[in-house]
C-alpha cells in the first residue's frame, strides 16, 4: 500500500509554508516570508503577516505541487496548524486548508505548531524515540517539552517566562547595530569573538530559582545586562568589541538552554534530546549540546536548519504521523487558536 500523501499548511508567524510528504518522506517544501517586510519594524507586525499570508497562499501551494509532481486532487489529507501563533495569521492557514479539505472531500487535521516543530524530525531522521524531550526555540518560543509518543501531543516542562529565546537574539542584535533577524548575524559575528570576553549573566540558574524554575528560561536580565554594557562603554567613547560581545551573549544564552534541556532528559530519565525552532540552526548551540548531551549519554537529533524554522514541511509530517496512527480528523469547523494550549 502506498504511503498517505499529506499536504500541509503553516501560516501561525511570518512564513507562508506549505510542505507536501509521502509517509515520511518529504517532497516539497515550498516557504514564502514575509521577514523582509518586517524588518523596517524590527519585528513582526501581525496585520502586515496576516495580508501577506494571504497574498502567498495559493502561489505557494501551486509551487509546493508543481515541485512535488502532484496535483492537489492527489492528496490523502490536509494538515494544518491551528495554533498557538497570531490570530489573523493562523486563520489565513485554516480558512485555506479547510477550502482545500472541503473542496477535494478529504480529512483535515488541525496540529499543534510546537508539536509540529518536534514531528519535522522524522523526514531526516525517521521514527522518533519512544521519550525524548524536546527543546523549541524560536522567535515565538523557548520550551522544553516532553515527548512519549508525538501522535498524543507533547507536555510542557517549562518555557521563558520573558522574552523567548530568538527574541533574546533579535534584541541583542539591535543593540550592536546588526540587521533584523538577528540570530545567523550574531551566531556569524560571535564565530571571531571570545566568548569568555564578558560573562553575562546566566537567567533562572540560582539555587533559588532552581526550586521554582528549573526547567524554565529567562532572556530579559541578559538583553538588558547587554545593553547596560555597550551604553557603558559607548557613553566612555570606547568602541564597541561586537564580536565579542556578540560570543559572550551566545555562550550565555546557550549555556542555559544546553544545561536545563539535559536536566530535563536527565529529569524523565529519557536518552534523546530533540532541538527545533530558528535558533536550533545556531552553531554554538549545536556543538555545546553535543558536547554536554554526549558527556551525559544522551543523543541528540537536530533536524538540519530548514527544517528548524517555521515551514509547511513540519506540518504535513505531523499530519502524516497522525493519519499513520489511525487519528481521527478534525471537524471542519476546526478553530484558529492563537493561544492554544501545549
Ligand atoms: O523558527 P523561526 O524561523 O520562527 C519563529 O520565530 O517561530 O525562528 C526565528 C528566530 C529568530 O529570532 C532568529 O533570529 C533566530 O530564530 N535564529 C537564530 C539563528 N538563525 C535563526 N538564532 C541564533 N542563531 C542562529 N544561527
Ligand atoms: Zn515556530
Amino acid at each position: 500500500m502506498n504511503e498517505p500523501l499529506i499536504l500541509g499548511i503553516e501560516t501561525s508567524c511570518d512564513e507562508t509554508g506549505v510542505g507536501i510528504v509521502r509517509g515520511r518522506t518529504l517532497l516539497a517544501d515550498a516557504v514564502a516570508s514575509s521577514v523582509e517586510e518586517h524588518a523596517r519594524f524590527g519585528g513582526v507586525v501581525p496585520e502586515v503577516a496576516s495580508r501577506a499570508h494571504l497574498e502567498a497562499m495559493v502561489p505557494t501551494i501551486r509551487r509546493a505541487c508543481e515541485t512535488a509532481g502532484i496535483t492537489p486532487a492527489d492528496v490523502d489529507a490536509v494538515a494544518v496548524t491551528s495554533g498557538p501563533g497570531l490570530a489573523g495569521a493562523l486563520l489565513v492557514g485554516v480558512a485555506a486548508a479547510k477550502g482545500l479539505a472541503l473542496s477535494l472531500d478529504k480529512p483535515i487535521y488541525g496540529v499543534n505548531h510546537l508539536a509540529a516543530h518536534v514531528a519535522v524530525d522524522t523526514l531526516e531522521h525517521g521514527e522518533l524515540p519512544k521519550g525524548c524531550v524536546a527543546m523549541l526555540v524560536s522567535g515565538g518560543h523557548s520550551a522544553l517539552l516532553a515527548v512519549h509518543d508525538i501522535t498524543d501531543g507533547v507536555v510542557p516542562m517549562g518555557s521563558t517566562i520573558d522574552d523567548a529565546a530568538g527574541e533574546a537574539f533579535d534584541k541583542v542584535a539591535r543593540v550592536l547595530g546588526l540587521p533584523f533577524p538577528g540570530g545567523p548575524w550574531i551566531d556569524k559575528a560571535a564565530r571571531d569573538g571570545d566568548r569568555l570576553y564578558v560573562r553575562f549573566p546566566r537567567g533562572l540558574t540560582s539555587q533559588r530559582d532552581l526550586e521554582r524554575h528549573r526547567f524554565d528560561f529567562s532572556f530579559s536580565g541578559l538583553k538588558t545586562a547587554v545593553a547596560r554594557w555597550v551604553e557603558a562603554k559607548r557613553r566612555d567613547g570606547e568602541d564597541v568589541p561586537v564580536n565579542h560581545v556578540a560570543a559572550a551573549f551566545q555562550e550565555a544564552v546557550c549555556d542555559v538552554l544546553t544545561r536545563k534541556a539535559i536536566d530535563a532528559c536527565k529529569d524523565r530519565g529519557f536518552e534523546h534530546l530533540l532541538i527545533g525552532g530558528g535558533v536550533a540552526a545556531n552553531s554554538r548551540l549545536r556543538a555545546m549540546a553535543e558536547e554536554r548531551a554526549a558527556a551525559a549519554g544522551i543523543t541528540v537529533r537536530v533536524p538540519r536548519p530548514g527544517l528548524c524554522t517555521d515551514n509547511g514541511a513540519m506540518v504535513a509530517a505531523l499530519g502524516s504521523e497522525l493519519v499513520r496512527a489511525g487519528r481521527a480528523p478534525s471537524p471542519l469547523d476546526l478553530p484558529a487558536d492563537s493561544s492554544m494550549p501545549i
